[in-house]
């Protein structure tokens, strides 16, 4: 996906990452870090991005938040753990007195390059967080720049959401961090709206099309909110389908159980990647006999579906998908 690998949104917005092949990023899954027993569980589990967690999985008694993050820093010494690429870290908001603790010993281990940041709520939030990666990083040197990931969950950060996506650090990327993704927080962002929660999702609509396209704008990774009936595989399944419709590339999950459902859904379908491949067939041979435009299936295709086919077929060669020969 071109995620990371964007020029085109103006002079200081070139991003810093670039995407690997077979690097896909569909499913985030919390892991509470207090727990050995699903820490020991997480390295089972084949979600894309696994998310140790230090907040609210997490006991806010201090004595259970720092025994969560030894716990943490003991197993992130293991030579068994996931790819770093894999691993994320969410730290406790800048606000309680459990942050800097965290994030000065979270970012001593290598095996960290994603930090979810909750409660996030404007570019100078983010600007102090940046100050102690900058100062952390003078004693323990990053040879690629950290993943920011800014969870968004009060009104006060929607308001902000562009100045949040496109915000860089004032050390510079490797030495500061960059923003490689915004993740939505459902529930917290109702608690701080009063925005009343239905099956039907109606009353989040706006906000997470907003989230989807500011991270679009600024070429970074939307992560979808958490689904908290996770017992419920079909409603889990309805809400992943909404949201890649709405132009999300992945999802946060709770359990294992929901980690396959969304990797299977943040995919193009079969249907899909078909008509994608008939599209960008259809098109060469259009233009090769000076035709801009032709007809699919009793549906126009001209320029832009080559683009949005070319989207498609690109996800689907990162997921391992085979595109079917259109002759
Ligand atoms: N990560 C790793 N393993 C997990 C897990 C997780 N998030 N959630 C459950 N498991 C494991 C369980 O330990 C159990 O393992 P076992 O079969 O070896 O015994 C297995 O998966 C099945 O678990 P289950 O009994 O169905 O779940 P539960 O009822 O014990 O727990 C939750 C349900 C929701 C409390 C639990 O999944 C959880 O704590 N999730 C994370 C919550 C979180 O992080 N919240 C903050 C982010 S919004
Ligand atoms: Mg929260």
């Amino acid at each position: 996906m071109q995620r990371f690998t964007r020029t085109t949104v103006g002079p200081k917005s070139t991003r810093c990452f670039t995407t690997s092949k077979n690097e896909i990023r569909r499913s985030y899954l919390y892991v509470p870090s207090s727990s050995n027993k699903l820490l020991e569980k997480s390295l089972t589990v084949k979600s894309d991005i696994i998310i140790y967690d230090l907040e609210d999985s997490v006991s806010p008694a201090p004595a259970d938040k720092a025994d969560a993050r030894d716990r943490l820093r003991t197993f992130l010494k293991r030579k068994d753990l996931p790819h770093a690429e894999r691993v994320a870290i969410r730290l406790n908001d800048i606000s309680t007195p459990f942050f800097q603790q965290d994030i000065q010993h979270i970012l001593q281990s290598p095996s960290v390059r994603t930090l979810i940041l909750p409660k996030i709520h404007s570019p100078q939030d983010l600007h102090y967080v940046s100050r102690h990666i900058h100062q952390i990083s003078q004693n323990h040197p990053r040879e690629t720049p950290l993943r920011i990931v800014p969870s968004i969950e009060s009104a006060r950060a929607l308001w902000n959401l562009g100045a949040i996506a496109g915000w860089q650090s004032e050390h510079g990327a490797l030495q500061g961090g960059a923003v490689s993704g915004l993740l939505f927080a459902a529930e917290d962002y109702c608690a701080d709206t009063s925005i009343i929660r239905t099956r039907s999702r109606q009353e989040l609509l706006y906000t997470r099309s907003q989230i989807a396209i500011a991270a679009k704008a600024f070429g970074l990774e939307a992560i979808d909110m958490v689904c908290i009936h996770y017992k419920d595989l079909e409603y889990l399944k309805d809400e992943c389908e909404d949201g890649r419709r709405l132009g999300f590339s992945g999802k946060q999950a709770i359990h294992p159980a929901q980690v396959e459902t969304i990797q299977n859904t943040f995919v193009p379908t079969a249907e899909e990647i078909l008509r994608a491949a008939k599209i960008l067939h259809g098109m060469q041979v259009a233009h090769a006999s000076q035709k801009g435009a032709i007809g699919l299936d009793g549906e126009m295709i001209d320029a832009p579906m080559i683009k949005q086919a070319a989207k498609i077929v690109e996800i689907a060669k990162e997921a391992g998908i085979e595109i079917p020969q259109i002759n």
